[in-house]
């Protein structure tokens, strides 16, 4: 089996390496080229936990890197990775999908065998109907579903666990006609993924799933944080052991109920925007949708109100905040949070110092010399007024009173509920718990 992969983001870069390490020929295309003489030398754009690992594996046995995309011409499987980024009205941007399956058709044009193309792109529904499929169709001469398979194939992988999430993904979706493509790519998932449930169902539907994943999983955030906020002025009440008694409920969960600063990433912030300007397009006003992006955008709001409420006036007032990547264990700050927090901040005329133990470089091509790039926690500290603890590090629980010591003034926000449990010489306020006397 020859396996294509376009486009070496999270998704892409963790596929090809999961799927070569398990011995499948696997081509990873690219149209950076830097990018992937970086990767065949085994240097990450991105950090990703076991990435590097898997990758040294697969490049071993049989992944090959490359920006040439007439590779994919003896493919079986071209799988579509590239990214579907914001516009401006909240819309997704199609230009790369586009030129990525240009590129395939005019391959396939020229190609003897049949391929089966999956999109796992986060599309909009009827965008493989009424987009995808045309163009290949023209670039190539040939007919979906006789000529090549077209199958949406939305990937539901979280960063930081991507690796993780590859190799056992809780279910597969395949969109599309029911034809010997689809079952052929049936049958290479359940080999690939025994006893994982496979959804097959039509494009639009494979296409709507991954929105409605993503966005019940900001509705439960946005929930919680809610919550969280009503909790934090009752004296005494705890968000985290609400959220972990209505976890037990087994149709409630106790996953993404943890309160914070709000969602950020890549994705989901991307994909709530997407859905609610689709909803507006088929006459649906999505009340919902928006009340929960809304309470979402309320959290940062309710931060600096904090910080102001403490501290009068930011202006020229020496900040820290700990944690700039949108969660733990990247370094990735796409749309996070703290980055959001520190732009308002900034506006505020405040003094930032940052420290963040993996997206430290990812967060000066942000901000430049805009902001202080600390060596350390206790660094970061020295002096500021006060500490906001945005991402959950686990390198973030050892902070003690001895590590605040050089504040200006004791003064911990945390966001995450770090330091809940901890006797600090401090004033502390939590999200969800509120000021702990
Ligand atoms: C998200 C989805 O979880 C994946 O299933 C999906 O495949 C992916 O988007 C995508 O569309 O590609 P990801 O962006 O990696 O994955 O991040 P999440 O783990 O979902 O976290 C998103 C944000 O929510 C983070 O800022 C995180 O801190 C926040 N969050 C998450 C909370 O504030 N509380 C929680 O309980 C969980």
């Amino acid at each position: 089996m020859n396996i294509a992969v376009v486009g070496l983001g999270f998704v892409g870069l963790s596929m090809s390496s999961v799927l070569a390490s398990k011995n499948y020929n696997v081509v990873g295309i690219d149209i950076d080229n830097q990018k992937c003489s970086d990767i065949r030398n085994g240097i990450l754009p991105l950090f990703e936990p076991g990435l590097e690992n898997t990758l040294r594996v697969g490049l071993k046995k049989k992944l090959t890197i490359s920006n040439n995309f007439s590779l994919i011409k003896n493919c079986d499987m071209i799988f579509v990775t590239v990214g579907t980024p914001q516009k401006s009205n909240g819309a997704i941007e199609l230009s790369m999908i586009k030129e990525a399956i240009t590129s395939i058709g005019r391959i396939i044009a020229k190609s003897k065998n049949n391929p089966i193309i999956l999109i796992k792109s986060t599309v909009t529904p009827g965008t493989m109907q009424n987009i995808i499929l045309p163009i290949l169709e023209k670039r190539s001469g040939k007919k979906a579903g006789r000529d090549f398979g077209l199958i949406s194939n939305p990937e539901f992988l979280q960063e930081s666990s991507a690796i993780k999430n590859t190799k056992f993904p809780h279910v597969i979706v395949l969109g599309g006609y029911q034809t010997r493509f689809m079952k052929k790519t049936k049958n290479f998932f359940s080999k690939l993924h025994p006893n994982i449930p496979i959804i097959i169902t039509n494009h639009q539907t494979a296409e709507m799933v991954k929105y409605a994943n993503n966005s019940f999983l900001a509705t439960k955030i946005s929930f919680i944080n809610q919550l969280s906020n009503i909790c934090q002025n009752i004296p005494g009440v705890n968000i985290d052991d609400i959220a972990k008694t209505i976890g037990l409920d087994p149709r409630i969960g106790d996953a993404f109920l943890n309160a914070g600063p709000g969602y950020g990433g890549s994705c989901l912030p991307k994909d709530m925007k997407a859905l609610i300007n689709f909803a507006d397009k088929v006459g649906i006003n999505p009340i919902l949708l928006n009340a929960v992006e809304k309470t979402n955008q309320r959290q940062i709001k309710s931060i600096i109100s904090l910080m102001e409420k403490s501290l009068g006036t930011l202006a020229l007032k020496r900040l820290a905040v700990l944690g700039t990547a949108f969660k733990p264990n990247t370094d990735d700050v796409r749309d996070s949070i703290a980055i959001e927090l520190i732009k308002k901040l900034l506006k505020k005329k405040a003094r930032i110092t940052i420290y963040d133990p993996k997206a430290m470089r990812n967060t000066m091509k942000v901000f430049g010399k805009k902001i202080i790039y600390a060596k350390s926690i206790t660094d970061a500290l020295n002096n500021s007024q006060c500490v906001i603890m945005m991402t959950h590090w686990k390198q973030f629980e050892v902070l003690n009173n001895n590590s605040i010591k050089h504040m200006k003034r004791k003064f911990i926000i945390d966001c995450r509920r770090i330091l809940s449990k901890k006797e600090l010489n401090a004033e502390y306020y939590a999200i969800g718990i509120g000021k702990k006397e």
